[in-house]
């Protein structure tokens, strides 16, 4: 049994270099989220016909499929072919744009090394979740998480690692829902439709460096203001290169577009905050702990905004004890 929770990229991952492998064209930097969690539990039964896949309570065949491509992984590893009982549950809406696949497949991987013995080390955790879910890699750590995109062919080198713990920079997340709809156009397919005729892919690639450099210098210096102005430019510039791609990818809506405005706004009041957007229309807002009650207030207030979430910054995937798990 273990638990894993939703990371939410600063300096975002967008593009594949091998998408069977799941290897990205551009490192990225994530903060690990605290409030919002993963628990799945793996039992492998040498009995069992086929895995038994429980999400939420309900079965469902696509994510079922998914669920045993990264067991079958797992199962080569130990020189197994046991089947398993997975069952495993999210505290937060499935695929309204908080990444449940990063702490469901970080989970997973924990997990079912656990039931299976392989004492595998984090790194190599963070090779097999990243083959399961790109930004699972991350979940693998808690804090501030760096994810090389590596340079070789067969990935054992695009791996997370932690740059700082959650404890020594307790920033605070407010999470603005402004959709609970399942998004209309998934990450792998807008990054390979971005990367096949978006003219910034090579941009995107060269310029992705110095965007590392200056975000990890800001995280170990605790400059919130450096770190806010990276990750508002990395954020935007992803979106800018998908939206140049045929046809465009077009994630926001119009809260999403008032609510980055209104955390710009208060940016400009001297609030400490900044945004970020993935690939859907949630806007997070990063804020300094003192200013977390006006963050909330300021979004909540924004017509369109349908709940806002509140989150610290969270551990790693570790395991659970059955009381822990049930829970
Ligand atoms: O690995 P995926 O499919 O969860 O893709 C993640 C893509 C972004 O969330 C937009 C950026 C990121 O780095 O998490």
């Amino acid at each position: 049994m273990a638990q894993a929770q939703p990371n939410i990229a600063l300096i975002k991952y967008w593009g594949k270099r091998d998408a069977a492998l799941n290897l990205p064209v551009v490192g990225s930097i994530s903060i690990t989220l605290d409030a919002l969690w993963t628990r799945t539990r793996v039992a492998f039964e040498p009995g069992l016909e086929q895995d038994r896949v429980s999400l939420n309570g309900r079965s469902d065949a696509a994510e079922a499929k998914r669920v045993s491509a990264c067991l079958d992984l797992l199962r080569q590893r130990a020189g197994v072919n046991w089947r398993a009982a997975v069952d495993s549950r999210n505290n937060f809406p499935t695929a309204a744009g908080l990444a449940s696949s990063a702490s469901g497949f970080a989970a997973l991987i924990h997990a079912g090394d656990s039931a299976l013995r392989l004492n595998l080390s984090d790194a190599e955790k963070s090779v097999l979740a990243r083959r399961c879910s790109g930004s699972a890699a991350r979940s693998v750590f808690g804090g501030y998480v760096e994810w090389a995109h590596g340079k070789l062919a067969d990935g054992t080198d695009s791996v997370a690692s932690p740059l700082l713990e959650a404890d020594a920079w307790p920033l605070r997340v407010a999470v603005a829902i402004t959709s609970t709809a399942a998004k209309e156009v998934g990450s792998s397919e807008g990054m390979r439709r971005t990367a096949q005729t978006s003219p910034f892919q090579s941009a995107w690639i060269e310029t992705q460096e110095a965007d590392l450099a200056t975000a990890r210098a800001a995280i170990l210096a605790r400059d919130f203001a450096a770190l806010a102005a990276i990750s508002e430019y990395s954020c935007l510039k992803m979106h800018a290169l998908a939206l140049a791609a045929q046809p465009g990818l077009l994630y926001w809506n119009g809260a999403s577009v008032e609510c980055m405005r209104r955390v710009r706004a208060l940016r400009g009041q001297g609030v400490p905050v900044f945004f970020t957007v993935d690939a859907g229309p949630q806007v997070k807002a990063i804020c300094e702990p003192q200013a977390v009650e006006q963050v909330k207030a300021a979004l909540r207030d924004i017509p369109g905004v349908l709940d806002v979430v509140e989150t610290g910054l969270g551990a790693g995937a570790r395991n659970l004890t059955e009381a822990e798990y049930t829970a």
